[in-house]
Order: C-alpha cells, then structure tokens, then sequence
C-alpha cells in the first residue's frame, strides 16, 4: 500500500511564505486524499502492487481499462505532490549556482527572464494543473494530475502545484502571490543535485 512521504521539514518551517495551516492541510489532507484514494483502487489490481508509483503511472496502459482514469488521477495525484515536497526547502529560495546556473542563463538569457516565462506560464495554466521544469529546461504543463511520466516525458527536476487546494488558505484566489511566495522556497542546492 501506498503511503503518505513524510516531509523533509516541519509544517510550520515554511513560514512566513507557506503558513503552517496550509501546509498542514495541504500534506495531510489533499495528498492523503490521493493516497487514500489510490490504495482503495489499488485493492482490485493485486498484479500492480508490488510496482512502484513512478512505474505504475508510466505505464498507465498496463492498468485495465475501468481502473485507468483512476490510477491517472489518484497515482498522478500521489506521485506529482511526493516530487513537489521534495523541491521545497526552509533554507531555500534565491538563485541556483553551477552548472544549473549556467544552463539557465543559456538557454534564457537569464535567471530573471527564466523566471519571468516560469511565471507567466503558472499563471496560464487554466483551471487546476501543475507546471513542471523539464531535465533540458524545457517547461511544460499538465492539466489536472497528469504526470509527466504518463506522457512519456522525463521526470521534473522542479515544479509547482497551481491547483486552488495548493494556495486558497493563505492566497484565497490570488495565484500570483502564492507563486511568489513559492520562488522563496525553491530547494535549488537539492535540485543541482539532481542534474
Ligand atoms: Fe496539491
């Protein structure tokens, strides 16, 4: 069965720019809902259960088809918040260094403008969705909780929740002050890591 990460922080480490309710709710509320709800899936599909979230979602066609939409939503759900904790840190926020540094610089002029398209992209996700970094610095969108691996893409190496649930406690309706908060906490020195 699938559980619930446990954070890297505490829920209130991320003040003042995520408050302690929000992401109180937002980890042990909404993405337990995920969790929950794909473990109860996951009970009429014994041949998945040993896999793991990542296998299991790119593979999506291997899962019949009534359970299909399901495991999209619920298993995206779970594997795009698990990847979204793990970009965020109390002591994070500022610039990246290195070669991802550079890499930004030459492929954006540089780290303003990066985040300036990063920005305006969040904002123009429609409805509920997630806008992710790609390996080769490419940004792309999912609606809804597609992942990035259901889509045969590589896994993000940033990204962040634009969902309502994501913000609504501290931002009500104002996405661009959350996304603004969101810059502030940005894990960049984990991220490098990653590259
Ligand atoms: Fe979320």
């Amino acid at each position: 069965m699938f559980k619930l990460p446990k954070l890297d922080y505490e829920y209130d480490s991320l003040v003042p720019y995520f408050s302690k309710e929000m992401l109180e709710v937002h980890h042990s509320k909404h993405h337990q809902a995920y969790v929950d709800k794909l473990n109860a899936v996951m009970e009429s599909l014994p041949s998945l259960q040993t896999k793991s979230i990542e296998d299991i979602i790119t593979n999506l066609n291997d899962v019949p088809e009534e359970f299909r939409v399901a495991v999209k939503n619920f298993g995206g759900g779970h594997y795009n918040h698990s990847i979204f904790w793990k970009f965020l840190s109390p002591n994070g926020g500022g610039e990246p260094s290195g070669k991802l540094a550079e890499a930004i610089v030459n492929k954006y002029g540089s780290f303003q403008a990066f985040k300036e398209e990063f920005t305006k992209k969040a904002l123009g996700v429609f409805g509920s969705g997630w806008l992710w970094l790609q390996p080769d610095l490419s940004i792309v969108m999912t609606a809804n909780q597609d992942s990035l691996l259901s889509q045969g893409l590589p896994a993000a190496i940033l990204g962040v929740d634009v969902w309502e649930h994501a913000y609504y406690i501290d931002y009500k309706y104002n996405r661009a002050e959350y996304i603004e908060a969101w810059w502030h906490l940005i894990n960049w020195s984990q991220i490098e890591k990653t590259l």
